[in-house]
């Protein structure tokens, strides 16, 4: 079973059980979203992520029953990357059950809760994955001082058969979900593991042997809201954490969030020995060995995991720099590239792993495909800063006598951008230890000052942000008005945006005359000049292609897509620009201030190229 048929059916199952299928978010979470109800965070991690609001009170516009497949990010263990089971980028299949507030049971007609939650996983695992139930391990949540003991769950999985020696009940640690960052909906869940070993006949804790078990399925009950304190809050507090800062509040509406990792469970069903042998990762696996000439399979393991999450990060608009997203980018790049050193790999391993990555997702993600040469630029002239950076970094390096300070570590980020990690590993080399608290500090220290020193506004790194998200505004504007004067067979074939400028690639057979190219710019600053405010809609895909929105449609399975659409009217059908996306825009095009097209060049056979700047 590979990963294409594993991902149709679970799909398939959850919309005979009346869900409906909704598209992938992209990796960067809308701002707006989150700031609904959570607190900012840097990447989409979990596939409840993009549909907080909806988790808090408000009403989806698909209904109360939802699946999707969510690309994901976490790099919380980028530094276990390498074993069997971690990674950064993975894919996460989801069903949820998104409550009513205004139903007495809090689940609402057309919801459901525990027992529809469990016995569908486990009917899945079973009928459709074919598990050996013998091997299904589940554990619930225990109770403690501030929520009870889960019994509705232990008995359910009673029911259904699973032996009371084979479930097990844990803490707060281990059987309690969420929030993403610090605030939001969580609750108790219950998590499903697989047993490796088939000879096994003898139960034992799953969280006692973490080679033996694969964790592989978690259903989530979100019955609370954890929220910063507040002095005046009436609402009894069930629990909390830290010191006195936030409180666990029951949510009127009973929400299930349900998250199987796929690269998981294909090491299940493929009864391979780690995530690096399922048909996700073999093909980079196998090139890597190939291109190597000195393989070792932990720094295998982790270019192809970093290569994957790059890959992704580029295509959902990310670029590489020195703060948030970039510097994550950044670092997973460059890693990689260090890690290829390792493995004596002297091709140009960038473009031939980026291939091979597009190739395994084209099917599931069409758009990659268009992307491809913009990805693999990206990451080769990240490569060559790098490259530059690294001979002289190291030089500096070897300079240094004795342990590294957390300051020679910064400066070495400072003057050379050397992640962190990157450090380290030259200091295990030379049996050296480095302080990276200190750094840690100084990094802290130092994004904090420059953001004061820029002057920027709230949030202060969100400005790179905002900017790009201001761009992205522009882009859609741009679009629209090269469509206006040029003809409808315009149609995007690239997007790519940097904190200084946006640059569009559109089918048009011929160069711009001065004229066309005034003309698209005087289009584009008076719908700046009028201050439409942009929205967000999302609606089934055939009724988007019936307002003739236009742009790059990602998702192959999502029966739903986001559309963006400027315009001061209401109604979606006036708007000027109606367009798929996944975001992040400007709220409203004033902000943009002003719009100029810095140059129109060839992209290729009858591929145009515009760069354009905003705000001056
Ligand atoms: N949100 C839950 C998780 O990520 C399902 O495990």
């Amino acid at each position: 079973m590979n990963s294409t048929v594993v991902r149709q059916k679970f799909l398939k199952f959850f919309a005979n059980k009346g869900h409906k299928i909704i598209p992938s978010a992209s990796l960067v979470p809308d701002e707006s979203v989150e700031l609904a109800g959570t607190q900012r965070v840097l990447f989409t991690t979990a596939g409840m992520h993009p549909l907080v609001p909806y988790l808090l009170g408000k009403a989806h516009p698909e209904g109360q029953k939802l699946t999707n497949i969510q690309r994901c990010l976490r790099t919380d263990d980028i530094d276990e990357v390498g074993d069997s089971v971690h990674n950064t980028f993975f894919e996460m299949l989801g069903n949820w059950s998104i409550g009513d507030p205004k139903s007495s049971d809090g689940i609402g007609k057309n919801g459901y809760w525990k027992e529809e939650a469990i016995s569908w996983s486990y009917q899945f695992l079973i009928n459709e994955l074919k598990l050996d139930a013998r091997r299904i391990y589940v554990s619930v949540f225990a109770g403690d001082s501030d929520a009870p003991f889960d019994e509705e769950s232990f008995e359910i999985w009673r029911k259904l058969g699973v032996a009371e020696k084979r479930i097990f009940k844990y803490g707060k640690e281990e059987n309690w979900w969420g929030p993403v960052g610090e605030t939001g909906p969580c609750g108790p869940d219950t998590e499903m593991f697989y047993d490796l070993d088939p000879t096994s006949t003898t139960p034992i804790d799953p969280s006692s042997n973490s080679n033996r078990f694969i964790e592989i399925w978690n259903d989530v009950f979100m019955q609370y809201e954890k929220k910063v304190r507040s002095q005046k809050s009436e609402v009894r507090s069930i629990s909390e954490s830290g010191p006195n800062e936030f409180e666990f509040v029951p949510l009127r509406q009973k929400n299930v969030d349900t998250g199987m990792g796929l690269e998981r469970i294909l090491t299940v069903v493929q009864n391979t020995k780690s995530i690096y042998e399922t048909d996700l990762f073999l093909p980079l696996m196998k090139k890597i060995e190939d291109l190597s000439t000195s393989y070792n399979q932990k720094s295998a393991r982790i270019v192809a995991d970093h290569i994957r999450s790059a890959v992704f990060l580029i295509f959902d608009r990310v670029t590489p720099s020195n703060v948030e997203r970039g510097y994550i980018l950044r670092r997973l790049i460059r890693r990689s590239i260090r890690h290829a050193s390792i493995l004596e790999i002297n091709e140009d391993f960038l473009q031939n792993l980026t291939k091979t990555a597009v190739k395994i997702y084209e099917g599931f993600y069409p758009g990659l495909i268009e992307h491809e040469d913009l990805i693999i630029k990206e990451l080769q002239t990240e490569e060559q800063k790098f490259k530059k950076a690294l001979a002289s970094g190291i030089r500096e390096f070897e300079k240094i006598k004795g342990n590294i300070s957390g300051k020679a570590a910064f400066d070495l980020y400072q003057n050379f951008g050397f992640p962190i990690e990157l450090t380290a590993e030259l200091a295990t080399e030379k049996g050296k230890s480095v302080d990276v608290k200190e750094f840690e500090e100084l990094l802290r220290e130092h994004q904090e000052k420059s953001r004061k020193a820029s002057g920027k506004t709230k949030g202060g790194l969100a400005v790179q942000g905002e900017t790009a998200a201001k761009l992205h505004t522009a882009t859609h504007l741009l679009h629209q008005a090269l469509r206006d004067v040029l003809g409808k067979h315009v149609h995007q074939t690239g997007s790519h945006i940097t904190e200084e400028r946006l640059r569009f690639d559109f089918s048009h057979g011929e160069k711009m005359t001065a004229g066309q190219i005034k003309k698209v710019e005087n289009i584009v600053n008076k719908k700046i000049k009028e201050n439409l405010s942009v929205n967000k809609k999302i609606m089934p895909k055939q009724a988007a292609d019936k307002l003739s929105a236009i742009g790059l449609f990602d998702e192959k399975y999502g029966d739903l897509v986001d559309v963006y659409y400027i315009g001061n009217s209401p109604h979606i059908e006036n708007a000027y620009s109606k367009e798929f996306c996944g975001g992040p825009h400007a709220k409203s095009t004033g902000t943009l201030a002003s719009f100029v097209v810095k140059k129109e060049e060839s992209a290729g056979a009858g591929v145009r190229r515009i760069y354009a700047t905003i705000g001056k």
